[in-house]
């Protein structure tokens, strides 16, 4: 038997071995998908459950390559596992040097010698950094997304990794919750076309190739809908927007070929999605036929306990296994509890063979079989991390996804030349802030900032002062900001910069660790003293160019009044202040428009331009307060989703629809769109539908179709959209695809405000 077993383990790993050094090319063919299954059920029938339980079984990294092998505690006893051949997978090991010294233990030391999928959270770059995803969305523009979510893909696995947690496809409608920095916004189908355009950034067109990832959906399912903004609270919305509004993005990663799916924190009807059978198993394995394998979050299993759905450890690993959640991330509960609960006839083995076969087939996709030390090429990781062609194309993505929200009297483009400029705000000159959130490997303060930027354009005087810091001391991911909210003694310096220039530009908004996990405000405005900064510059000089940095949709009200030009940069990432100064000085005509409604107020968080309409949406004669709103503020948003400014202007005209659905299953909506000022630009032509009455009522506005389009001025095109079943349906609350006759409008424009629509009937 002992002689069979290796001859098998032997031919699983033909042709290739793992041998080092690694320097041969590794194929770029495609692997055939029957002969991975076929090395999967022999790689199976000769494991033990114990080797099987080790591959659904994920640690965080605990040995230092550089040092000793952990002595004792916790980190000995993972070594251990690690040993024995119970360990299939590690997070936060990164470098060629650390994921080469476990993976060498998992392929040399093991029994089976299967080596392990190494996961990290490559969620916008690895060291260049691209802009945060939020801030990345507001491009519109899939080829760039995908491009940045190659860069990230270079660099990760030039690095050791191949495995990423991302992208967060959670729909988000909260400006309160950190995490909408991480993710596309507010609409399903924006959300579903980043969804796809990130996976296939990621992946490419071949998992085996040493230069692609695996990616991974996250978090399945409703964690963006945590009550009141708070990160890992309860969610609690129904199943219209379950299958509508959740659901499409995660639909979109899972066609484009998405290798694996995380579940998430919060629970659902009262049910922790870890351990939701429904979601994991009924939707995700069932009905979407999702071949690859479901990773628990950080700990979700054990937390079943704390949520009130599980009584101990042991029964948390039941429910979550019973419910598709196949590999265990930091809970430790499949390997201690998994091999009883199977002899105690708790568990079927055919539920562990099914968690494995997953696994394992996505580590025979990527080729770790062929070569486990694929992605430990030093030379690769030295030349492909920071290389010029990687910042060149996060400086791209940059610059596109800024979006100018208002510009009044065309105070930008600014002059090259001639002009005193004051620059103000420790934002300014903060190179840390702009590599956003979720940057674990980046190096600090390596972006460049909005001073470096500007001072590349050397034709006008540039005076910087802070004004005051937005922090006291510094900040990390993991540890709460203490923010500044008394130290205004750089304020007169800052006012007399202001007072002496002709221009001020002004960088307020949100430390780079401001938003993300854990990063839930109840506020959203300018933290600490930036406010009553930008309100004593006014007086000083009130020709301001806002710049904002930040995470999330900020409150922008007392801007929007007062200041003549505002343009939201978010965290841009590595390139940050060149992708700025070359928005500022008109080198590139801003074109990003907005993935989530800036509201203006808090008050109407959560806020999202595709809202149902009520029973009572408008005011039913003067001075009546019986309709839906608010006696003290409008319910629409101050910058709508959708929304932003070019230097140029354009005019949407000849609007048609040519309804041929009866014939051709077809509606034709055309529209021509012209620039009507002065500099070439590009617009994102947007549009919308309205299904006027259905079974299950449907949002005021739907966006169903964009296109970007460069005009020079003077120039006109004609853009169409076909719709067709998939963007006139919906799903009724069984999950059923509904395409219902009746009356829709369509509009088309710039944003999700836009008025100009037709009217057509589905028969
Ligand atoms: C987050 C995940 C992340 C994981 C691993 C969790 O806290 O929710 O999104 O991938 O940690 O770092």
């Amino acid at each position: 038997m002992k002689i069979f077993t290796s001859i098998l383990i032997a031919l699983l790993f033909l042709p290739l071995g793992h041998k080092e050094p690694v320097a041969e090319k590794v194929s770029e063919t495609k692997p055939d998908p029957i002969l991975i299954e076929k090395k999967v059920d022999s790689l199976l029938s000769i494991m033990t459950l114990e080797e099987k339980i080790g591959q659904m079984n994920q640690y965080n990294g605990f040995w230092n390559v550089t040092g000793p092998a952990p002595q004792g505690g916790d980190a000995a006893k993972k070594y251990d596992h690690l040993r024995k051949g119970y360990v299939g997978s590690m997070l936060n090991v990164r470098g060629v040097e650390q994921v080469r010294a476990v993976q060498k233990i998992a392929v040399e030391e093991t029994r089976l010698g299967i080596p392990l999928i190494i996961g990290f959270d490559v969620i916008h770059g690895y060291k260049t950094m691209s802009p945060i995803p939020l801030a990345e969305s507001a491009s519109w523009d899939m080829e760039a997304i995908e491009s940045a979510a190659q860069v990230a893909a270079r660099e990760a696995a030039a690095s050791g990794i191949n495995w990423t947690f991302a992208p967060m496809v959670d729909i988000s409608r909260d400006a309160r919750w950190g995490r909408v920095m991480e993710g596309g916004g507010e609409d399903p189908y924006l959300g579903a076309k980043i969804a796809a355009a990130r996976v296939k950034g990621f992946q490419g067109d071949n998992l085996s190739s040493e230069k692609t990832i695996a990616a991974c959906a996250k978090h399945f399912a409703g964690y963006g809908f945590a009550e009141g903004g708070r990160d890992y609270n309860t969610a609690d919305f129904g199943t219209s927007t379950l299958y509508n509004t959740v659901f499409p993005p995660f639909i979109a990663a899972k066609e484009a070929g998405v290798r694996t799916f995380m579940n998430s924190f919060n629970e659902l009807n009262g049910i922790p999605a870890t351990g939701d059978k429904f979601l994991q198993r009924d939707i995700l394995k069932g009905k979407w036929e999702f071949d690859g394998f479901v990773i628990s979050d950080w700990g979700s299993i054990r937390e079943m306990i704390a949520h009130g759905y599980a009584k101990d450890g042991k029964h948390a690993a039941e429910l979550a296994v019973l419910a598709g959640s196949d590999m265990d991330m930091e809970s430790y509960l499949y390997v201690a509890e998994l091999a009883q609960l199977v002899r105690d006839k708790k568990v079927d083995e055919t539920v562990i063979d099914d968690a494995v076969r997953r696994i394992l087939r996505v580590k025979f996709e990527l080729g770790l079989f062929d070569d486990p030390y694929k992605y430990c090429d030093l030379e690769r990781e030295k030349s492909e991390i920071n290389s010029k062609e990687n910042h060149d194309a996060v400086l791209d993505v940059a610059k596109k996804s800024i979006v100018l929200l208002k510009n009044e009297g065309n105070l930008l483009p600014l002059d090259k030349s001639g002009k005193k400029i004051a620059l103000i705000g420790s934002l300014a000159a903060d190179k840390n802030s702009p590599l956003g959130s979720w940057r674990i490997a980046a190096d600090d303060n390596t972006a460049v900032s909005v001073l470096e930027g500007m001072q590349a354009y050397s034709g006008n005087e540039l005076n910087y002062a802070k004004g005051a810091d937005i922090a006291k001391g510094p900040t990390s991911f993991i540890t709460e900001i203490e923010i500044n909210e008394d130290d205004k003694s750089g304020f007169p310096e800052a006012v007399a910069a202001a007072k002496a220039a002709d221009i001020v530009v002004m960088v307020l908004g949100e430390l780079g660790f401001m938003s993300g996990e854990g990063r839930s405000r109840t506020t959203i405005d300018f933290p600490g003293v930036q406010q009553e900064l930008l309100e004593e510059i006014h007086r000083a000089n009130p020709n301001i160019v806002l710049v904002v940095n930040n995470g999330r949709p900020l409150d922008l009200s007392w801007a929007d009044e007062n200041i003549p030009a505002i343009v939201e940069a978010w965290h841009l990432g590595s390139q940050s202040g060149h992708a700025i100064a070359q928005v500022l000085y008109g080198d590139y005509n801003p074109s990003g428009k907005l993935p989530m409604s800036f509201p203006r107020s808090l008050g109407q968080v959560p806020l999202y331009y595709n809202y149902k309409n009520t029973g009572r949406p408008v005011i039913p004669a003067p001075n009546l307060v019986f309709w839906s709103h608010y006696t003290d503020e409008q319910n629409s948003a101050l910058y709508p989703f959708g929304h932003g400014l070019s230097y140029t202007s354009f005019a949407y005209n000849k609007l048609s629809v040519d309804n041929a659905y009866a014939q051709n299953g077809t509606v034709n909506v055309s529209v021509e769109v012209s620039n009507t000022g002065k500099v070439e630009g590009k617009e994102v032509v947007q549009l919308y539908i309205r299904d006027l009455y259905a079974s299950v009522t449907r949002p005021v506005k739907e966006l169903k179709g964009f296109e970007l389009v460069t005009l020079a001025p003077g120039e006109t095109k004609k853009i169409s959209f076909p719709l067709t079943h998939k963007e006139l349906g919906f799903y009724d609350n069984h999950g059923n695809w509904l395409v219902e006759p009746g009356e829709f409008h369509v509009f088309v424009g710039g944003s999700s405000s836009t008025q100009y629509h037709k009217t057509f009937e589905l028969k």
